[in-house]
């Protein structure tokens, strides 16, 4: 074990889920070891308080005439249910052959504890950076964001950068240099069906009153046609279509629709009618069902109307839909395939639009160079499915974009038992930020 692996796996330990109240401390903690962590490489520090977890910020000292760079991370996670199905403690990392398992291993404490060790070698090797950095590591990704955007507008002045730096995405391949330049947004509800005032006899009442689960399950199953197309009005109308360049660079990348089969183990692929699998996971909007309950799940047969049933929803977006006007279409179609005989319940969840920056810029070459000094490859440009609101609102309010260089590997199961990250990436990402940091001070 390297001195650097040691530290990583020490950082690795708290058990830092966000959602979890039960917790809290151990989130707080976490946040406490950056800041030690900062302070130790002379970097200054400030932590600040929010309503939820605190936001850890590090800076370098501020020189004129250089770039400056924000580079932006998430030290929470998401919680290890089911636990049962991990192979080793999540909390304890194990490293097994090249692979660290824990909890938070890739998403995201291994991918930005690769770019504070990159500026630390640095500082040890010149004694200088060659931008100046400001580090944001937030606590609260895994639950939406809620304190960052408010953050960001007050200290607008103070977080003043040129570019900002993520590594929170995915690779397409080991060893394959990506640089991501899209991500989808999103939109969460939660709706509950209400029938009859109390769980009732099946065969006494069944046929002439309604059952929720029943009509939770129309409802769902209302959202697509056969095809794969959303059924919610207007639900595409603000979509930007996909463009020639990125369908034929996409379709030049390995065969996405067997790489889809073979990560995730359905036995077939379903999706949208007229794009191919990586096109559906990166550029196409979608509707999901990410829960759903109601009656009896315990063993054996149960001979009930349950008085209530309901579902979780997600919706992942593309340029340019507008989240809040989703969810209000969303609701629109709810309440319209609700029949009178029920009661519909609607909870609004956390929202983030969809990110697109031009891969072509200045600072997205420097992004391609610094890829391709790390891994030795060609960078592939790709988008990504998952979302991480922060950026478009880093973009609104900062004014500056955001390049997104992802070190997850696709069987890294990040949110999924057995989580993990390689020592490769570990390492290829701290290579990765100083060539980084040294391509944008190039530029
Ligand atoms: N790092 C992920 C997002 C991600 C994963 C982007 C893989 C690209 C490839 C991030 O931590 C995450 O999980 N985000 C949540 C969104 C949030 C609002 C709950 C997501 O995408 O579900
Ligand atoms: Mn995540």
């Amino acid at each position: 074990m390297t001195p650097q692996l040691t530290e990583f796996f020490d950082f690795l330990r708290y058990p830092s889920i966000s959602t979890d109240s039960k917790h809290r401390d151990d989130v707080r903690a976490c946040g406490d070891y950056l800041i030690r962590k900062f302070n130790d490489m002379g970097l200054k520090t400030e932590l600040h308080e929010t309503p939820g977890h605190p936001i850890v910020i590090a800076r370098s000292k501020p020189k004129p005439d250089r770039p400056t760079v924000l580079i932006y991370g998430h030290y929470d996670v998401q919680p290890v249910d089911p636990v049962d199905e991990w192979d080793t403690d999540p909390f304890e990392p194990t490293l097994k052959g090249d692979k660290i398992f824990c909890r938070g291993a890739t998403d995201n404490k291994g991918q930005h504890y690769a770019h504070i060790l990159g500026v630390e070698e640095t500082l040890k090797a010149h004694g200088d950076l060659p931008v100046n950095v400001i580090f944001l590591i937030e606590g609260e990704e895994e639950i939406g964001s809620p304190n960052l955007a408010p953050f960001l507008a007050q200290h607008q002045a103070d977080l003043a950068c040129d570019i900002c730096a993520v590594s929170d995405t995915g690779m397409i391949g080991p060893g394959i240099p990506t640089l991501t330049y899209g991500l989808r947004g999103i939109a969460c509800l939660e709706f509950k069906i209400h029938g009859p005032s109390l769980d009732l006899h099946s065969g006494v009442y069944g046929g002439a009153v309604p059952n929720p689960a029943t009509i939770v399950s129309r409802i769902i199953a209302s959202l697509h046609n056969d095809e794969g197309i959303i059924q919610v009005p207007g639900f595409y109308d603000s979509v930007v279509p996909l463009e020639a360049w990125e369908r034929e660079m996409w379709a030049s990348l390995p065969d996405g629709d067997a790489a889809t089969l073979a990560e995730t183990g359905a036995p077939g692929l379903w999706g949208e009618a007229g794009y191919t699998a990586l096109e559906q996971r990166w550029g196409r909007p979608t509707a999901e069902v990410n829960g759903v309950g109601g009656g009896y799940q315990g063993e054996g047969s149960k001979t009930v109307i349950p008085r209530e049933a309901m579902a979780k929803l997600s919706f992942r977006l593309v340029p340019d839909q507008d989240p809040k006007k989703i969810l209000k279409l969303a609701q629109a179609h709810l309440e319209q395939h609700c029949p009178d005989s029920c009661r519909l319940e609607v909870e609004l969840g956390h929202d983030g639009p969809a990110y697109v920056m031009d891969p072509h810029s200045s600072h997205g070459k420097a992004a391609q160079r610094a890829l391709q000094r790390a891994f030795e490859d060609e960078p592939r440009l790709i988008r990504e499915g998952g979302s991480i609101p922060i950026i478009q609102s880093i973009k609104d309010t900062l004014g500056v974009d955001t390049l997104l260089l992802g070190l997850a590997l696709p069987d890294c199961q990040i949110h999924a038992p057995n989580e993990s990250f390689t020592v490769t990436n570990f390492e290829a990402g701290i290579r990765l930020n100083r060539a980084l940091l040294e391509e944008l001070g190039n530029g």
